[in-house]
């Protein structure tokens, strides 16, 4: 009961806006896009190319079915990241029921990088079978050589098969004979230790791993690395791709082994890597959670909660969940925390929650703004 009553006066405290300005972002607001309709790019992420940012995210429809792919995975584009111009879908679910991409399946936080070995643009997606809640934990892979699509589909995958991670202990790489895990609950101490010690990575090592919440990050290198929730959510996996962003290469690291995160973003300051994640309430919001990194692989360290506001806008990231953070072109040190505010019951109604990331004794932090627009980052 409390804990709605705090729900509806946060709502109510980060509802106040109403609806966008030309060239202003008013954070939780409706976002209409040129044709005056509310941007349905939910889960997404940002690449800029060519001087235009393209967001990417899930086409949601309404009701609760409106969380599972109807349609596909919707493009934008702008200029000033605040203007969005509906560039249709473009990777779009299919009729066949024999394929993987059939309607109704789950597709989530698409994130799309663009491959200059190649010339073709790549995307990376969250991807559960039709019928089967979240249980196949893939991750789908399709490419276009147009940004805007049309995306093909290529195949969804648990990564990894027969391969550990590069920081697994010797002593966790035994086969577990006798385990029974009948009724443990992962984020007890039991169950950390237990996810800690590899329990998961074991028991999908011959399968592959799971692939939920994911994000992309491309390095000042090339390099791309696929970042997503593994272990039954319970530790986030680095994963290095190939040169050309199709594979995983085989690299890959186990980071915040046990600690329940999902929703990753990450983004490079100052010759550091930061990581902002989520706990693991479902669609409810939850503290934000950064962390640092001196290289994608880690180790990566624990900061804290970046946010900074009320009590109850910190302990729901300012009602939202990350999703993406977008490196401001042109600009050094300027970073936009991309998050969603889901409404389940209504999936098409989500909200998006943009805020510029603000620098505090060198260490990333967000704070509310009714609304803003870049040249907030002139500053800089
Ligand atoms: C939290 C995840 O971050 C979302 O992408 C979605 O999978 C929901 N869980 C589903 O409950």
């Amino acid at each position: 009961m409390i804990k709605k009553i705090l729900s509806s006066m946060v709502m109510l405290s980060c509802l106040h806006a109403v609806a966008q300005q030309k060239g202003v972002i008013t954070p939780g607001a409706i976002w209409p896009d040129n044709k005056g309709v509310h941007i349905n790019a939910h889960g997404g992420g940002v690449l800029v190319h060519k001087n235009t940012y393209y967001w990417f995210g899930e086409h949601k429809v309404e009701g609760d079915e409106g969380n599972r792919a109807q349609v596909g995975v919707h493009v934008y584009s702008s200029k000033n990241l605040a203007d969005w111009k509906d560039e249709g879908v473009a990777l779009s679910v299919v009729e066949d029921t024999t394929s993987l991409l059939v309607k109704d399946c789950i597709i989530e936080r698409p994130k799309v990088i663009y491959n200059q070995k190649t010339k073709t643009f790549v995307m990376w997606f969250h991807h559960e079978l039709k019928g089967q809640g979240y249980k196949a934990a893939l991750t789908g892979l399709a490419i276009s050589k147009n940004i805007t699509g049309p995306y093909q589909y290529i195949k969804s995958v648990n990564p990894h098969a027969g391969i550990w991670p590069m920081n697994i202990p010797d002593a966790y790489k035994k086969t577990d004979t006798t385990l029974n895990v009948e009724g443990i609950k992962w984020k007890s101490p039991q169950g950390q230790k237990l996810t800690e010690e590899g329990y998961f990575v074991r028991r999908d090592f011959k399968k592959g791993q799971m692939a939920r919440d994911m994000t992309l990050f491309v390095d000042d290198d090339g390099k791309a690395y696929h970042i997503h929730s593994s272990e039954n959510n319970q530790t986030l996996h680095v994963a290095e791709l190939t040169d050309d962003y199709q594979n995983f290469s085989g690299k890959y690291t186990r980071v915040l082994e046990g600690k329940a995160n999902e929703a990753p973003a990450i983004f490079k300051h100052e010759g550091k890597y930061y990581m902002i994640s989520s706990g693991t309430t479902g669609w409810d919001p939850n503290p934000a959670r950064l962390s640092v990194a001196d290289h994608p692989f880690g180790p990566w360290k624990e900061l804290g909660d970046p946010s900074r506001g009320t009590v109850a806008e910190n302990k729901t990231t300012f009602w939202s969940q990350s999703t993406y953070i977008i490196p401001v072109k042109g600009k050094k040190n300027a970073f936009i925390y991309m998050g969603d505010r889901w409404t389940p019951k209504n999936a098409i109604d989500g909200r998006y929650i943009w805020l510029p990331i603000l620098f505090e004794d060198g260490k990333p932090i967000l704070k509310w703004f009714d609304s803003w627009d870049i040249s907030i980052f002139n500053k800089n």
